[in-house]
């Protein structure tokens, strides 16, 4: 079974990211055939500066392998490295419907709000439908942001198998954890860079407590009694904390006495452990960068066989 997942290199990683995704790969990579790439080509449509996305690509290899994606057990490698899968794009592209892209989110929200979509943000699905199409994926673990991108894949892949009469393309499945599909940000809303709500997982250790005291909570009094359930601290605990450690923080809202200042503290500490063993491999692998450059190149080396095998079935399919 193939799983395979992308993550774009367009600011450094969030916890929406990390449990939406990231805690994902890593707990699939056993399965006998993990791909993960940085999908840096998709980064295009939103980083147009040479040195910021060289930067930020590189950081994205380093802060998955240091959060435990093993190049041992999983294929880790850039997007832009496997031009197979750019060709695969524009056989994609060939049989995708205008008004199946009218509907993608990113497009639409930015028409929405008057702004000029160029055809990369508009075409993005499809570049995504060639991600996933070109190694024969079975499982994508990703967040609820990108079920709909999912839903377009197998629709592409759908359409292609029915023109060309011939079961060319394996059609993927999503993996969405209900818990942790839309974690939200210092302001309740989904977390996302371009919200301006994200707390870094590599941040310095006081810039990191800082985002943690500005998550927005009620005016609730310190000494009354306040609900867990509603609060967004209480929200981002749950996904660090053991049952037992859940228990004991909802006692302390429920009880009256703690104001929300401690609760937050509480979550920053439980942060600051929960990740403690990863920033300090990530120091390490920092002081080796060329190992970093070889677990890329070996994994897109890995990666371009299969794209190969899958384009060349696709092209025969369509009489080039
Ligand atoms: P990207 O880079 O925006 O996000 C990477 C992953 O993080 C998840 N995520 C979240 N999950 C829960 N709560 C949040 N607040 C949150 N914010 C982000 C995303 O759902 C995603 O799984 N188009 C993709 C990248 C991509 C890709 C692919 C993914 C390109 N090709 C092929 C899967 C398969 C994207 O922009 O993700």
């Amino acid at each position: 079974m193939r799983v395979l997942s992308g993550i774009q290199p367009t600011g450094r990683f969030h916890l929406g990211n990390y449990f939406g995704a990231i805690r994902q790969y890593i707990e699939l990579q056993h399965h006998d055939q993990a791909f993960y790439f940085i999908a840096d080509l998709h980064a295009l449509t939103t980083i147009r500066d040479k040195k910021q996305l060289r930067e930020l690509t590189q950081d994205a290899a380093l802060d998955l392998l240091a959060l435990g994606l093993d190049p041992e057990q999983a294929t880790l490698y850039q997007q832009s490295d496997v031009p197979e899968v750019t060709e695969l794009t524009w056989l994609l592209m060939t049989v995708t419907q205008m008004s199946l892209l009218e509907k993608c989110h990113a497009y639409k929200d930015k028409i929405a709000k008057g702004l000029a979509a160029d055809a990369g943000l508009f075409t993005y699905p499809v570049l995504m439908a060639a991600d996933i199409l070109a190694y024969d994926s079975n499982l994508v673990p990703v967040g609820q942001d990108q079920v709909q991108h999912l839903e377009v894949t197998r629709d592409i892949a759908q359409r292609f198998n029915h023109i060309y009469e011939k079961e060319v393309f394996v059609l993927p499945e999503g993996h969405v954890l209900k818990e942790t599909s839309k974690v939200p940000g210092t302001d309740g809303e989904k977390m996302s860079k371009s919200y301006n709500n994200t707390i870094g997982i590599f941040e310095p250790p006081k810039k990191l407590r800082k985002k943690f005291m500005s998550i927005k909570t009620d005016s609730t009094p310190v000494e009354e009694s306040k609900d867990p359930e509603t609060c967004s601290v209480f929200g981002l605990y749950k996904l660090f904390a053991n049952d037992e450690e859940q228990q004991a923080l909802a006692e302390r809202y429920r009880a009256g006495g703690m104001g929300y200042g401690d609760a937050k503290q509480t979550l920053y500490e439980k942060a600051m452990e929960h990740f403690a063993e990863a920033r300090e491999s990530r120091e390490k692998l920092e002081q080796n960068l060329s190992d970093v450059e070889d677990i890329l190149q070996a994994g897109a080396q890995k990666a371009r066989e299969k794209a190969r095998e899958v384009l060349d079935r696709a092209r025969e399919a369509c009489g080039l």
